[in-house]
């Protein structure tokens, strides 16, 4: 098998595995609990917090552990809202999110708040003017994702954050899900007060992330329980979870170096693609994330592709896992400006730190050998 699917999901490191099932096996008490085995679990909790707080530069108090990337998505927009709605009532994201943003946006819009979406360039990219041009004296959030999920478009978070800081006083939000570990951001220089992370997305586990909250941001949660993690999140911590998510941030830094090698990948795809008759790159060809290339054949069905390559062992994706089996085209490739023919034919490649050049050969042997035939089919019909 080749997987090449990783922005749905990474496979787990062996040792993220292991370290959750050591931490789960022998230290399963709950951390609030007085006795010995409920304090090892809460120092295990805190030394995972410390690592976590290491790896990002912040502070460990600002570290809220979640479910994963939906719900620090949902915690980070309507914690700002609810505790700002005093200060304003506008609130921007851009027309590329993932839905876990997106339709916190349209929900909010439906209860009354003023939602200003930014629109993309054929790059997927965001303007800063028109950033600039949106905000005002009412804007109490600005959402913007760092890598899109979907194509691999990466925004100018640092320059947004300084035209947020400049011109408002509206909080600052990054859903950085898809980029952590890949393309760096540094949270204080890009004047970032939230930002999101999911760790099955960086070879963690499904239902383990995180929330950074700078602090004195005003928040308030709605979720109401025990007052875990400073209260904002209430609910017996995965402590097993967050351990095995710090062990998997710190496997990522080690691997920082493995990002040539995705660039290169990516390079050689998208050379590849280049003289694909029938192709079309629908990612930016160049100052894209390293690990994501989008393509499209007009003509064909992105689902027939995943199929087609699923046959011969190739696993990639259509738009994005939480919307593929959904019969819908991608709404970030239809904010590009690309074709309704080239929205249905695209497919995703996505890489990981654990792809290798053979999977990049033995993907490219098995697209000639198989495309070829259903473009046939195009020509035909
Ligand atoms: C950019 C982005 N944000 C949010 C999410 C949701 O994360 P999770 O699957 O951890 O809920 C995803 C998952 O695909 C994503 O790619």
């Amino acid at each position: 098998m080749i997987y090449l699917d990783n922005s749905a999901t990474t496979k787990p490191y062996k040792e993220v595995l292991s370290s959750f099932l050591t931490v789960s096996e022998d230290y399963f008490g709950n951390p609030s609990s007085l006795h010995n085995l409920g304090s090892k679990a809460s120092t295990l909790l805190g030394r995972a917090r410390e690592q976590i707080a290491e790896i990002l530069r912040v502070e460990k108090d600002e570290i809220i552990f979640t479910s994963g990337g939906t719900e620090s998505n949902n915690l980070a927009l309507k914690g700002v809202v609810r505790a700002n709605r005093h200060k304003g009532n506008h609130i921007i994201t851009t027309s590329i999110e993932h839905p876990s943003v997106y339709n916190v946006f349209q929900q909010l819009k439906e209860e009354g708040f003023e939602v200003t979406i930014l629109p993309v360039d054929r790059n997927g990219v965001i303007s800063l003017d028109a950033l600039e041009k949106a905000l005002n004296k009412n804007t109490i959030i600005v959402s913007i994702m760092h890598v899109n999920n979907e194509v691999g478009s990466i925004q100018p978070i640092a320059e947004a954050g300084a035209l947020i800081k400049k011109n408002s006083r509206a909080s600052f939000h990054v859903d950085a899900i898809q980029g952590f570990g890949k393309v760096s951001l540094n949270i204080s220089e890009s004047n970032i007060d939230l930002l999101s992370l999911s760790a099955h997305k960086f070879h963690g586990l499904k239902g383990t992330g995180l929330l950074y909250r700078r602090k004195n941001i005003p928040f308030r949660t709605e979720q109401r329980g025990g007052d875990q993690e400073s209260s904002f999140r209430s609910g017996t911590e995965n402590v097993a979870g967050a351990v095995s998510m710090a062990k998997a941030m710190r496997m990522v830094r080690e691997n920082k170096e493995k990002n040539e090698q995705l660039e290169c990948f990516r390079k050689q795809l998208t050379e590849y693609f280049s003289s694909f008759k029938g192709v079309t790159i629908v990612s930016p060809p160049i100052k894209g994330a390293p690990h994501i290339l989008n393509v499209s054949i007009p003509g064909l069905k992105g689902e027939v592709i995943v199929h087609a390559l699923e046959r011969d062992g190739i696993y990639v994706s259509t738009t994005s896992a939480c919307s593929s089996k959904k019969a819908s085209t991608s709404r970030t490739i239809e904010a590009m400006g690309f074709s309704f023919q080239t929205n249905v034919g695209s497919v995703r490649i996505s890489m990981s730190h654990s792809t290798t050049q053979d999977d990049v050969q033995q993907f490219i042997y098995t697209w000639n050998s198989v495309i070829p035939t259903l473009m046939e089919g195009i020509k035909k019909s």
